[in-house]
């Protein structure tokens, strides 16, 4: 029998920081804050828009956490300011590890590699294409198709459905907390990608099946 790893995309493999140079340019120092407020609010937007029933595409909720920041810090983006983060946004680097690991994982015949996202199948495809490491994943399975966002239940309940694997048998392979307990609730085994030794866990929700600091402690572990 085979186990699935999932793997989540923005801030596991692709690194949403990478945006920091160019937005060094247009806003400064305000950088680090602006970067991060950027994500925390996409995330944030994600969550409301599943709680509220009013799905839209998670690149929606990209722009939004950025028109969103650009009013709170005043910092007076223009609009073409504004879609060419958006442009650079859809060609994320991936982190430096993983095409390594992945190109490792695809030695193992027990273990079969699909993305898993908030993102649309559209844009992870272009994103993972773009970073040359789409060939390592035999699906990309998007919350588009089932119109909500991690961590509702039914992301989780739909990676197994279409996969035709029992809950049990999946990995969720994740950088963000909230992701991990989400796929913990739903039955799936859960692998912390800790990147950085300072970045804290939720307090509540269980804690992962495996903590590592980077993808290829991932494959010596597992693979
Ligand atoms: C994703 C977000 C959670 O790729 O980072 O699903």
């Amino acid at each position: 029998m085979s186990t699935v790893l999932a793997f989540d995309v923005y801030g596991t493999l692709i690194d949403t920081q990478g945006i920091n140079e160019q937005l060094q340019e247009l806003v400064g120092d305000q950088t680090p804050t602006f970067s991060q407020r950027w994500r925390d609010k996409q995330l944030e937007y994600a969550f409301r828009r599943s709680l509220m029933g009013a799905y839209a595409d998670f690149s929606q909720c990209t722009r939004d956490a950025l028109e969103f920041c650009d009013r709170a810090l005043q910092t007076q983006l223009s609009d073409n300011d504004k879609d060419a983060l958006m442009a650079t946004y859809g060609r994320l680097p991936a982190f430096s590890d993983a095409a390594d690991a992945l190109a490792r994982l695809a030695d193992s015949s027990k273990l079969r590699c699909v993305a898993f996202s908030n993102g649309s199948r559209e844009a992870v495809t272009g994103l993972l294409e773009q970073a040359g490491i789409l060939e390592h994943f035999e699906d990309i399975v998007s919350v588009e198709e089932v119109m909500r966002f991690k961590p509702d239940p039914a992301v989780y309940a739909h990676l197994h459905n279409r996969l035709e694997v029992a809950a049990q048998d999946i990995w969720l392979i994740s950088s963000n907390p909230f992701d991990l307990i989400g796929a913990k609730h739903a039955g799936l085994h859960a692998a912390w990608i800790r990147r950085s030794a300072e970045a804290p866990f939720d307090t509540w929700g269980g804690d992962p099946d495996m903590t590592v600091s980077d993808l290829n402690e991932l494959v010596n572990r597992i693979a």
